[in-house]
């Protein structure tokens, strides 16, 4: 019996020296495997007399169960052991700073909509919305173009079938420009009005300066007694704060929109080279955008009296504006989705645009 004591305190020892399940592993078989220690101890008892038999059989049992016992919670301690080996070593220090070199950059067309929406919510306007598929209602019958008004060909228009109707009239287009939302703002809201709408738009045009998806930026105003003077103000400061100079020269050239009379576009002074265009001096005309006062056929569509109330309105393309300030020659690029690009003409995600804080965050001048 001393045998067995010696072998059981033996088995346990090597059970609780094993240090991994390797080892654990091995300490088992020499235990209770086929050949084990207490294995071979139990077919031994075929030998014994009957009653030794029975005496040696029911210790033979406590012991394996012992080891059994101690075999589970060491191989539980050393599985747990393992666990927070593993876990220590995977561990990822989420208080390191973020790597310089991997960090995202933010679209030109996505800075020049926050600049626009720096400068024209400092002046107070708020940033209005509509969708992007529109009916012919609001995106050419409301703004003085009903079906078959030659204005209409002016646009290279994407329709898009009603389901509900064969009439083609009842089509929908996807928004060929950003005017629209004058009037859903007018349907929405009561003056004074004073919102700028940016968005997608969409035409079938396609080269360097047009691509059949492109960003503009809408501007209404709507109140008693506004002039044609408050726009050329409003436009003023906005060029000048835009483009970042002090001074800037302008002139308003006569036009046509049929959603606005009079209509005029806006040219900005500048200096064409062979390899430069420098805005805000020279010889030459850049014109930005168009503009004029709320035709009194639009105001009606868009449910206000034109004999109580005027405004004005202004439309201007936003990716022109960044090919422009940041001197990206094709238009095309933008949405090629290289990062390589990206990592050229996109600006630091934390320089957020602001009046107060600096508009395009590279020194005040357009790159
Ligand atoms: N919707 C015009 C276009 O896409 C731009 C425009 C011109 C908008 C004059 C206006 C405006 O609001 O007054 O070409």
């Amino acid at each position: 019996m001393e045998n067995l004591e010696s072998l059981k305190a033996e088995i346990l020892a090597a059970i609780a020296q094993a240090q991994d399940l390797k080892a654990w592993d091995e300490a088992r078989v020499a235990a209770l495997g086929k050949k084990g220690k207490v294995t071979e101890l139990m077919k031994g008892m075929g030998a014994l007399p009957v009653e030794q038999k029975i005496e040696m059989g029911k210790k033979l049992n406590v012991l394996k169960a012992e080891i059994e016992q101690a075999l589970e919670n060491r191989r539980n301690e050393l599985a747990e052991k393992e666990m927070n080996e593993k876990l220590a070593k995977e561990t990822i220090d989420v208080t390191l700073p973020i790597r310089d070199e991997v960090q995202g950059r933010i679209h030109p067309v996505s800075k020049i909509y926050e600049e626009v929406v720096a400068i024209f919510g400092e002046m107070g306007f708020e940033v209005a919305e509509g969708p992007d598929i529109e009916d012919q209602f609001h995106n050419f019958n409301a703004l003085n173009m009903p079906a078959n008004h030659p204005a209409r060909q002016m646009q290279d228009t994407f329709y898009i079938p009603n389901k509900n109707s064969d009439d083609f009239d009842d089509s929908y287009v996807v928004r060929t420009h950003t005017s629209p939302v004058q009037i859903r703002t007018m349907e929405s809201k009561k003056p004074p009005i004073r919102i700028i709408a940016p968005g997608r738009t969409y035409r079938s045009d396609y080269d360097a300066t047009h691509t059949p998806m492109f960003h503009q930026v809408e501007g209404l105003v709507i109140d008693k007694n506004i002039t044609m003077a408050h726009l050329k103000g409003c436009l003023y400061d906005f060029v000048k704060a835009f483009f970042e100079l002090d001074e800037i020269p302008v002139r308003y050239r006569p036009s046509y929109f049929p959603f606005t009379e009079p209509s005029a576009e806006m040219d900005i002074g500048c200096l064409k080279t062979k390899s430069e265009l420098k805005i805000g001096a020279g010889t030459d005309w850049l014109e930005i955008l168009g503009c004029g006062m709320v035709h009194p056929n639009v105001l009606r569509a868009g449910g206000i009296d034109p004999d109580e109330y005027q405004g004005f309105a202004f439309g201007m393309g936003i990716d022109r504006l960044a090919m422009l300030k940041y001197g990206i020659p094709d238009l095309r690029t933008f949405f090629e989705s290289d990062v390589r690009w990206l990592k050229h003409y996109g600006f630091n995600p934390l320089d957020f645009s602001s009046m107060t804080g600096g508009l395009s965050n590279n020194g005040g001048s357009a790159r």
